[in-house]
């Protein structure tokens, strides 16, 4: 378990911005030293400074794009050439793709992949083994509140971060008694670059969003206690207990009517009226209508 933050390396993958960053800043401020990596270098530049000067933090820069494999292969060889000891893994990096099958680009899909689960599995079955030597280290992997269940127009990156979900809670379950934590977060909507990045730049102005700070907050806290998973937010834990309740069908249906891109609602609006199991959901709905992400 990581019982002490101060002077120990944490490596944060996808610093450059949003919940990556924050996880950087409040690692530093409990005296953390850090490897940050991500595409944007000039951010990551910028980051080190903020945090070399607020916190004293020493700073590794390794600007990659770990959607390539072999990427986080070639960043655990540089490190262990700088000779950091890797004490927290910060498995953050990631994006969505939203939008209608018919117009996503399977390369686009194949990049998704290889950086929400390719990535994630090679660097932590890279890191992880040296931390259960040691007996002492811990994996974070930023997962999602769409990993809870399938979500149409969005339905390989909500399977990735179920992927990244299940993969961490098997190891939390395999590594507990080894003096190491394996802990997966699984924030809702959040505000950051995330629904920018996704081609849905208004997304954040309809929709109520947690800070990242919190959402840091809350997973630093679920690490220390050994949690297996968090959700940051009683509202959105309580979507993954509604979402339990319900059949499978209303589920990924409330998700269909939730996500469908403007363009298919134009054409279905074209289209017949839809029948009475199909129209808007009821007050009692047991599953919420913000969004998952
Ligand atoms: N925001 C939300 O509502 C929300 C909710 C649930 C889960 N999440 C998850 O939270 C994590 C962080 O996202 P965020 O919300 O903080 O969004 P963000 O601000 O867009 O941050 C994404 C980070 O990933 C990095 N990244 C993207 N593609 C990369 C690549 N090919 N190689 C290396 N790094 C790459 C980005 O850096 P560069 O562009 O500089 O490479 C950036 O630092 C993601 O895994 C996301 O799925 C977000």
């Amino acid at each position: 378990m990581l019982d002490a933050y101060a002077d120990r390396w944490a490596l944060v993958t996808g610093a450059s911005s949003g919940i990556g960053a924050e996880f950087a800043r409040q690692l530093a401020a409990r005296g953390m030293h850090l490897a940050i990596t991500a595409r944007r270098e000039d951010r990551l530049e910028q980051l080190a400074r903020e945090l070399h000067t607020r916190h004293g933090a020493e700073l590794e820069i390794l600007p990659c794009d770990l959607s390539v494999a072999g990427a986080s292969k070639e960043l655990t060889s540089e490190l262990a050439r700088r000779g950091r000891q890797i004490e927290l893994l910060v498995n953050n990096a990631g994006f969505a793709i939203v939008g209608n099958v018919e117009e996503t680009s399977p390369e686009e899909v194949a990049r998704m992949i290889q950086l929400n689960i390719g990535t994630v599995a090679d660097l932590t079955c890279r890191v992880l083994p040296e931390m259960l030597e040691r007996r002492h280290g811990a994996v974070i992997n930023v997962s999602s509140l769409s990993a809870f269940q399938p979500v149409a127009w969005m339905g390989a990156y909500a399977a990735s971060k179920s992927w990244a979900l299940h993969f961490s809670e098997a190891l939390w379950a395999e590594v507990r008694d080894r003096g190491v934590t394996v802990l997966a977060v699984c924030p809702g909507v959040t505000q950051t670059e995330f629904f920018q990045a996704a081609g849905i730049p208004g997304w954040l102005d309809r929709h109520t969003a947690k800070s990242p700070q919190k959402v840091v907050k809350r997973a630093l806290r679920a690490m220390e206690k050994r949690r297996q998973y968090v959700v940051p937010g009683w509202k959105d834990y309580l979507m993954t207990i509604a979402v339990r309740l319900t059949t499978r069908r209303t589920a990924v249906n409330e998700s269909a009517r939730f996500f469908r891109p403007k363009k298919a609602e134009n054409n279905e609006s074209s289209k017949a009226e839809p029948s009475e199991s199909e129209s808007e959901p009821s007050d009692d709905s047991p599953v919420d209508r913000r969004a998952s992400a």
